[in-house]
Parts: structure tokens; sequence; C-alpha cells
């Protein structure tokens, strides 16, 4: 996946003047502090280098991530038309351009982020988008959120990660308040997002929410440790990324899990595929969580004729209407 262009254009644009080194340096302290999950009172993106350096090396990531959950949300709510969406963590803005490109009746949007350094490039980037209303409030989201009335669409992407965990219990409850229709929320595909999904899941079951993606039902998470839920998305490098990271592949593939639920009642499709197909000589076997709440390894076979031809397109992250 490839940013879109307007986006990848203010990007670089943002990122003009400063120096490769530069960036590599601030990137590098970015990823320890990801990598250590630090929460020591200040923002990982606090300071210009910090901020440029997620421009250049996790927003393409973050946005693919985002538009890939978005898509799946799509894909089961085909009738769902945002207009209004609220974005907690903005950051540089990544969820508004993914939801901009999936939905684009979006035409008002209220983005909060604490950290002034990263909002200013939010604030740039957003000039280039086609939505009509853009607002941006400064708030610590850890504390009580600002007041707000509800919006269409609500995300929260790469955000509970960074939060102090007793505050991430009741900023779901305060987003699932302030959702009129769907809530989305994005966290790395590490085995540990996929456990603050799974509490955040627990409490929007709770609240009374319908699951629409990735869950095909609302039964326990079949999933057991050490495995975990996630999904994969492959992510253009620029030239830029791959000098910073001293890298030759011009890809990554980032990791990611989600979770949307809504108001409104949506249809399971009878399995997702929860892994990469793997395909051998005649087999293709496929690893799906299946709407009776079960997650199940299927194997079909060139003998299986048509649905061989149709499991050997299966990608994971897929939704199945048949098995
Ligand atoms: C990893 S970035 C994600 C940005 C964007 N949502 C994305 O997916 O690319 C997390 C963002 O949440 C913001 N953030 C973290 N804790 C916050 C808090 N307590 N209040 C407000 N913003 C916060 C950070 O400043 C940062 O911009």
């Amino acid at each position: 996946m490839e940013l879109p262009s307007a986006l990848r254009a203010a990007v670089d644009q943002a990122l003009e003047g400063i120096s490769t080194a530069e960036i590599a340096k601030a990137a590098e302290a970015l990823s320890q502090r990801y990598r250590s999950e630090t929460r020591d009172g200040q923002y990982h993106l606090g300071d210009d280098p910090s901020a440029r350096a997620y421009l250049a090396v996790r927003l393409p990531a973050t946005y693919a991530a985002i538009r890939a959950s978005m898509s799946a949300l799509a894909e089961l709510r085909p009738e769902f038309a945002p207009r209004t969406m609220l974005d907690i963590g903005a950051g540089p803005g990544s969820a508004l351009w993914a939801a901009a490109d999936c939905w684009p009746g979006i035409d008002d949007a209220l983005l909060i982020e604490g950290s002034a350094a990263i909002r200013a490039y939010g604030v740039r980037l957003a000039r280039h988008l086609a939505v009509e209303r853009v607002a941006w409030r400064s708030h610590d989201v850890a504390a009580a959120l600002p007041e707000a009335t509800p919006r269409d669409l609500v995300t929260l992407a790469y955000v509970l990660d960074e939060l102090d965990p007793a505050a991430r219990n009741p900023l779901v409850d305060r987003l699932w308040s302030l959702t009129a229709d769907t809530l989305l929320i994005v966290e790395p595909g590490t085995s540990a997002g996929w456990q603050r999904i799974l509490r955040a899941r627990d409490r929007l079951i709770a609240a009374g929410a319908h699951l629409v993606a990735p869950c095909p039902h609302a039964s326990p998470c079949p999933v057991a440790p050490p495995d975990w839920c996630h999904f994969s998305r492959r992510v253009a490098r620029s030239r830029l990324h791959l000098r910073v990271k001293d890298a030759d592949v011009p890809w990554e593939d980032e990791k990611f899990v989600y979770i949307a639920a809504s108001r409104h009642v949506c249809v399971a499709p009878q399995a997702r595929v929860i892994a990469r197909p793997r395909a051998s000589k005649g087999l293709v076997s496929a690893k799906l969580c299946r709407r009776d709440g079960t997650v199940a390894d299927k194997v079909v076979s060139r003998r299986d004729g048509d649905v061989f031809k149709r499991a050997r397109r299966l990608d994971w992250g897929d939704s199945l209407d048949v098995e």
C-alpha cells in the first residue's frame, strides 16, 4: 500500500531541510521508546525531530494499517457513510487521511492530540485534504475528554499502548459514548497489542456494541496464547525511509490488530482468515476464525475444484461468506 499522492507530497515537503542523519537518529530514539513502551510523562513525539521521524518512518505504516481496517469495516457495512469523525491521539492525522480515502463523504472532523510538535504537522498536512471542516484540539486524553457531540466515526489508532493502563478502560467507555455509529480501535500487531484490543472488545460487548470486524462473533476470543490474532499489510518504503533504515527491501510488513464496533447490527461473515494462508503443491491451508466462535485450520486440495481456485486467492484478513 502507498500513501495517497497528496499526502506523500505534503509529507515530502514537511521533511525538507532535515538531514537523513538527523531523521535516522530521531527514528532510532523513537523506536527505542516504542519497543520499551516507555511511559515517563513525555510524549514520544514531543519535539520536532521525533515528529518528523514519525512522518518519515511510521506514518506510511500506521496509515496502511488503519486504511486496511477501514476497508474490512466498509466491506461488512457498505451502507455506512460517515459524515462526522472524531480521532483521538491523532498524531499527524493518519486516521483522517485514511477515513477521507475510504469515505469521501466525511466533511467534519475533530482531531485531539496532546503533542504540539506532531499536531503542528497534522494541521499542515490536513490543509491538502478535501475535508470541509477539520478542527484540532490539544488535550491529554488520559484525563477526561473535552466536551464533544457524538460523531458517526470515532477512531483511536496506535494510542492505547501509550496510555497508562488505568486510563484505557475509561477512555474506551467515553469513546463509545461519543460514537453515533462506529468506533474503530487499531493497535500494533503484537501480543500485547492484541491483549489491549481484547480488553476493549470485552468492554464494548458489555456496553451493548455490535462487533463488525475482524471478529465474526461476539463469543470469547478462541485464539489462545502463545498465539495471538493480528493482521499484516505490505507498505512501500520511500527512498528516504530506505536511507534512514539503511535497508534494501523497498517494502515492509506492518503488523496490526483492530476492533470495529457499531451501534447497528451487522451480518457477520462465515469466517475470517487470521493468518497468512499456506500453499503447497495441490493444497491450501487457511486458519479461520469462524462465526460459531471457534478457530480451525481449513485445508483445501486441488480435488476440491472451484473451492481450491478460490482458496488460492485468499489473503490474510479476508472475510468469507462461505467456508
Ligand atoms: C503512535 S502515535 C499514533 C498517531 C496516529 N493515530 C497514527 O495512527 O499514526 C500516538 C499519538 O497519540 C498521542 N497521545 C499519546 N498519549 C496521549 C494523551 N495522553 N493525550 C493526547 N494525545 C496522546 C501521541 O502524542 C501521538 O501523537
